[in-house]
Formats: structure tokens, sequence, C-alpha cells
């Protein structure tokens, strides 16, 4: 089959432009980024992705210069542009603004890949340093504000390089762009999802030859669709689902998962309450990484003891896993990329049996929009496949811990600098939440603080507004990755850090609030457009009455890579406040309004 090479330098994205290919029916591969040349004679083009190194740094990723002169269309993408210019002689510096976001892109020629493109584009930008000199044969296309070699071509060669990224939605016409450099690869588009359900039934079956497969299942769209391939690959009777419930889970969840897969047709599904264990290995512990890794190797060991208890002989279980593309990069799956956090199905002793060939995940190669077409291809009901998606170490992530207050050195002069700017700008003002959580940027991982912004009553409510200030505070401060909104209570707010753990009562306050909110928007038919929807518990009381707080965290989506915050209709949004300041326990109800980048989806 006609192929593409994506070649990894460790960026978010580098995934995200396989997938894009392949969505476009070309099939590709991730390489690492030091394959040679020789072996890239095989693919019809290659594709350089991001990183979040520099070109210069010691250690960074490189590639084969060679691979240039193959004449092989070759398409730079930020990084990928930029080791590009520094192999063939041009030069790469810091650039004097970081850019993350929109930005305009004026284009002098519209050929090549930029055929079809209007003069002026909306593309997105995530990158420090920049281009400043050139190589020979290679011409400035298009320009930004704030970067001139935003868009280069060697036309005659077909060499490509653009500094923002094509690969993400945000960019109008990154599809355009990817489409033309496939065209000019002429490469045949033949690959489609018939295609990998057929050649992943093959290749489930050659794998697990004589073996069974026993696998640990959610109930979440990945670990359902996978379950259902691998049951049609070899047979009800060699597979063994095991649905523990980890006392993290959501409220009702059991008996929605059983009452959807005896409609799907799902068999020998078992169920397992663990919760007290959780509960007992996550005492104390409050950093986000910790508590991940108790969970995944708690969940595990629950396994492991379970295969024991059901004396399966474990020589003859494989382990199989719902793990898609997302889950693999942002642990750093990829040899380049920078650790972003670690996913349950990817710790030391899953990583062991990997190595051991034990374990068998066949949707590693795609993204949540091809897992739910899949899904749909296997006759499994919309109503599972259109899931919001849950992660694995389920409300663990949602519910923040901290044990004290957690504020930035030198806080109040930060503080009173961020709002100087902010009422001079907007007329409004905030805080700096003393608390921390995970977030995205430029590839890298950043645990920063939460601003928490309140409008007086005379400001008109305007999300285009509030998305702006967001963006603002959080590319113009940087202990800042995340901004919220202050929905209840009013007027000034005393905040202080309850110490807070993963406890049953904790969980047990975020599982009613999270069911209420779950239950609210479908009730509003707002489900189907909002992708996934985390309601977040801040061990934050803000009375004193020691309540805790909460946090909306809905977000619209493709693929989990980037996001949007969902704008609710404000009527509604007012209506929700009210039900969740009527339960006892909640203090304090904030929306967040960051996207992704700069914050995660999940606050960890
Ligand atoms: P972030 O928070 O990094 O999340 O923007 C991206 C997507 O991944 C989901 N997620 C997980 N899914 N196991 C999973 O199966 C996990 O450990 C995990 N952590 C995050 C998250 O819900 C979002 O959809």
């Amino acid at each position: 089959m006609d192929t593409i090479a994506v070649l990894d330098f460790g960026g978010q994205y580098a995934h995200l432009i396989a997938n894009r290919t392949r969505r476009l029916n070309v099939y590709s591969e991730i390489l690492d980024s030091n394959t040679p040349a020789e072996k890239l004679k095989e693919y019809k083009g290659i594709i350089l992705s991001g990183g979040p190194q520099s070109v210069y740094d010691e250690n960074s990723p490189q590639c084969d210069p060679q691979l240039f002169y193959l004449g092989i269309p070759v398409l730079g993408i930020c990084y990928g542009l930029q080791i590009m210019v520094h192999k063939k002689g041009g030069h790469v510096s810091s650039g004097k603004i970081k850019e993350y976001g929109f930005a305009r892109l004026n284009l002098s020629k519209r050929k090549g890949i930029f055929e079809d493109l209007e003069p002026e584009e909306n593309v997105w930008m995530s990158h420090g340093d920049e281009v400043t000199s050139l190589p020979e044969g290679m011409e400035i296309v298009g320009s930004t504000d704030n970067c001139a070699n935003a868009a280069i071509a060697d036309f005659d060669k077909n060499l490509y390089g653009v500094q923002f990224h094509p690969e993400v939605t945000h960019t109008d016409h990154g599809m355009k762009i990817l489409d033309n450099f496939l065209k000019i690869t002429g490469a045949k588009r033949e690959w489609n999802l018939d295609k990998f359900i057929e050649n992943e039934l093959e290749a489930i079956k050659k794998k697990v030859g004589d073996n069974n497969v026993f696998m640990l299942i959610s109930g979440g769209v990945d670990s359902t669709v996978a379950y259902k391939l691998i049951q049609k690959a070899i047979g009800t009777k060699r597979t063994y689902g095991l649905f523990v419930d980890t006392g993290l889970i959501r409220e009702h969840e059991r008996e929605e998962v059983e009452e959807a897969y005896k409609k799907a047709g799902i068999e020998n599904v078992h169920f397992y309450y663990a919760g007290d264990k959780f509960f007992t290995h996550l005492q104390n512990i409050y950093k986000p990484e910790e508590k991940r890794k108790i969970i995944g190797d708690t969940f595990i060991n629950v396994q492991k003891d379970t295969v024991e208890t059901m004396q399966l002989n474990p020589e003859k279980w494989l382990l199989g896993q719902g793990t898609i593309y997302p889950d693999t990069i942002e642990t750093g799956g990829t040899k380049n990329s920078d650790k972003i956090k670690t996913h349950h199905n990817r710790v030391e002793q899953i990583e062991e049996m990997i190595k051991a060939g034990k374990v068998i995940e066949p949707l590693m190669q795609l993204y949540k929009d091809e897992v739910r077409q899949v899904g749909l291809k296997l006759g499994i009901p919309e109503e599972i496949v259109q899931r919001h998606p849950f992660p694995g170490p389920g409300l663990g992530v949602r519910c923040l811990c901290a044990k004290q207050d957690d504020y930035p050195e030198n806080y109040e002069n930060m503080q009173s600098e961020i709002n100087t700017y902010l009422q001079e700008i907007y007329g409004i003002n905030g805080q700096i939440l003393p608390l921390k959580s995970v977030g995205v940027q430029g590839d890298s991982r950043t645990y920063r603080h939460p601003f928490l912004i309140k409008l007086h009553k005379d400001l008109k409510r305007d999300w285009g507004l509030l998305a702006k200030i967001s963006t603002d505070i959080t590319n113009r401060f940087s202990t800042i990755n995340r901004v919220l909104l202050l929905l209840h209570p009013h007027g000034v707010i005393e905040k202080k850090i309850k110490p807070g753990y993963l406890t049953k009562e904790r969980i047990e306050l975020l599982q009613k609030a999270d069911y209420r909110v779950t239950q609210f928007i479908k009730y509003h038919k707002m489900y189907q457009e909002i992708w996934q929807f985390p309601v977040v518990l801040l061990p934050l009381s803000l009375n004193n009455e020691g309540g805790e707080s909460v946090v909306l965290r809905p977000i619209q989506s493709e693929e989990a890579m980037t996001a949007n915050f969902y704008r609710m209709t404000w009527k509604w949004l007012d209506e929700l406040v009210e039900g969740l300041e009527a339960t006892p326990g909640i203090d304090g109800v904030f929306y967040d309004l960051t996207n992704k980048p700069p914050g995660t989806i999940e606050w960890e």
C-alpha cells in the first residue's frame, strides 16, 4: 500500500498528522526521526513532525540529512521545518516572541501545497524558535505578524515547510494543505476503516494463536470496541471481560454498563468491586503522577489477583487493552515526546508485559473518532459509541488533592500585576488560586496555577470576550495555565485549601455533582455537542462551612489533542449552577474558560 512516513520529533501532534493523512485515505506510519534515508526510499512522501525542543539543544532529535535528496516530497511542520532548514544550511534562532494560538498567514504564492488557499489564512501556531535565514533553493511563501518565515518552499524539489500546524482543526484549511501535499506525492488513496477491521481481525487471530484474552473493561468506548473486536476475532468463549469498580467510577455506572452490553451483544463480562483497595492505597497521596501510578498499579494487582483466583494460567492468557493513539503519545510513548502524564495502561508492569508480547491493543493506531466509526461498523449501538470518553483512572483525575495552600512565589505582587492589567483592559479582576493543575504548552507539560476571574454585575456575559480574556491571561502571565469564571458565590470570597486526598467521601461528593451535571446535559440535549464534560472537585473552601468547590469543564474537541471550552447557553448554566449550589458540601462553582492548549482537558 502506498504509505506516508511521519517522522516523529516528539510533538504532541505527531500522531495527529498520521491520523489526518489516513482520513484523507492514505496510509501513514510513524517512524523514529532518525530513520535512515535508505529506508525512507520506500515511502511516497515524508512529513516531519513538530517537537518540544530547539534544533540546537543537546540531544535534540535529528534526522538523516540525505532524506532531503531522495526526490521524495517532504513537508516539515514547526520543528520539522526548522530541522529541514538547519540540515540544509539555513539558520534557526530563538524567536523574540513565543507564539501560541491563532495567527493570520499572508501567502505570496498559492501553488504546490498552498494551492487553492486564500491570500490570507487563519493558522494555529505553537512555537518559540523561528527560521532566520533560508537554505539555498528555498523561498518564503507566507508570513505572519510575528514570524517572517511561516511558510517556505522549494517548489522544484517538492520540499515544503510550515511553522504553523496544518494538522490541528484550528488551522482553517489545514486539511487542504495536507491534501495538496498528498496529491503531490502521488500516493494512492487506499486506506479506510473497513480495511482496518479486516486487517485487525486477522492480526488478532495471529497474535493470540491458541491463547485466550483477558481484558479489563471500563464500559467506555475504547475498551468496549476493543473487546468486541477481539471477541469477533476469536469468539466469546476465549475472551473474558472484567469490569473493576475502582470506587472511582461514576454514579450508577455499573448498572448502565450492564444494560448497554446486553443490548450490544457483548458477552462474558464480569463485575468486581475493589474500591476499598484503591482508597487504602491512595491515603495521603496528593501529587498527580503519584495518584496515577498508584491507581495504575492497583489496577494491575487487582487484575493479577483475579486471574489467580480464577486460576487462569497466565501462560495461556494475553491481556487486552483499549489503548488508542493519544494514550501512547501523551505518556511520552514515542521516543522524543515530553512526558505529559502517565497513562494507566502504560505503567511499568504493563510495559513489561508489552515487552514480553503479552498485551494486545487492537486500537493502538486509531483516534477516538475512528474508534467510534469502527464501533458502529461492529454493530455497537450509538448510545455506547457516542458516550463521552472517561479516563481510565476515572474520578481519580477529577478529584484534585492538596495538603495545604500552594501559592506561587511572590504571589501577591503577581496577583496585583495581573489585576492591574485586567482592570485597565477589561475592567475586571480576580485571584490566583492556591493550587495547581496540569496543562500543556508548546509540546511540554506544565503544572501551574489557575486564575479565577470575577465579573461584576453590570458586565454583559459574553463567551467571546471571556475566551479572549482567558487566552490573554495565559499568554501573558507564565505562572497561569488555566482561567476560571466564578459562578457561585458572588462577591468577595475567602479561599483556603482544606486538605483533601482521594477518599471515599470526597469521591461520593464528586459523584453526586457529576451525576447531576450528566443528567442535566442529557435532559437539555447538550450531551452530543459536548465532547467531554469533566466535573472537577477542588479542596477549596470558600466560606466557613468547610465545603469544597466544583469546576465545570465542558469541552468540544475532535480527538482530545486540542480542545475548546464549551459555551453553554447562559440560562441553562444558571439553572445548573442553582442545582449544584443546593448540593450539601459544595461551596463554590467555577467554569473553566481554558482551551487545550494551554490547559489539558483533565485537571489531574
Ligand atoms: P488531557 O487531560 O490530557 O486528556 O487533555 C486527553 C484525553 O485523554 C483522556 N485521559 C485518559 N484516558 N486513561 C484513559 O483512558 C487515562 O489515564 C487518561 N487520562 C486522560 C481524557 O479524559 C481526555 O479525553
